[in-house]
């Protein structure tokens, strides 16, 4: 019998041999690029990413797993726009996970370990209206919008 279980989510820092589960995480995501208008990358795309990932000390970017299952991914970077601030660019939880909890469950273990930062900004690309009410809905204030397809959001800590 199953009942209900609260699962803890780890968050995994993302290595460039992730690559290969990156890129299945994306591809089981599919609205979310129809939604910003783009291709889902292929691996070669994601592999690019991740190096110049590495190469920028202030990113982070983690896999977040329920059992060792992959069901999200989190990119954001520290000291950014400014030296207290941190600017989330990309939650993503796995399309067949979506609306379960886990986004917010993600998001309070990412606020949880900002330790030192003062602000966290969400900056949210294309005409992505769910993802704005899910930011509301975390306490997040609506601050500009940069350029047609940036929406920026942000929250104290
Ligand atoms: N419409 C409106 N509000 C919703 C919806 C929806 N379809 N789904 C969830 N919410 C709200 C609910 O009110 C919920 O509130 P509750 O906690 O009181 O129940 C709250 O959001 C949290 O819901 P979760 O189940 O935790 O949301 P989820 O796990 O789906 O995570 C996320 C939200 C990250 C937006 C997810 O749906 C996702 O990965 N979407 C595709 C990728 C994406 O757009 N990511 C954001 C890009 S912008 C950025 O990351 C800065």
């Amino acid at each position: 019998m199953g009942g209900m279980r609260t699962l803890n989510l780890v968050f995994r820092p993302v290595l460039l041999q992730d690559a290969p589960l990156l890129h299945e995480l994306y591809l089981a995501c599919p609205g979310y690029f129809t939604l910003i208008g783009m291709e889902p990358p292929g691996l070669e795309d994601v592999v690019r990413d991740l190096v110049t990932l590495q190469n920028d000390p202030r990113r982070r970017a983690f896999l977040i797993l329920e059992e060792d299952e992959v069901v999200g991914y989190v990119d954001y970077k520290l000291h950014y726009p400014e030296a207290q601030d941190a600017t989330l660019s990309l939650l993503l939880i796995r399309e067949d996970r979506q609306g379960q909890g886990l986004g917010r469950r993600a998001l309070a273990h990412l606020m949880g370990h900002l330790a030192g930062a003062e602000r966290l900004y969400a900056v949210v690309y294309g005409n992505n209206p769910r993802a704005k009410a899910f930011f509301q809905g975390q306490g997040f204030r609506h601050v500009k919008d940069g350029g047609p397809a940036l929406s920026w959001y942000v929250r104290e800590l």
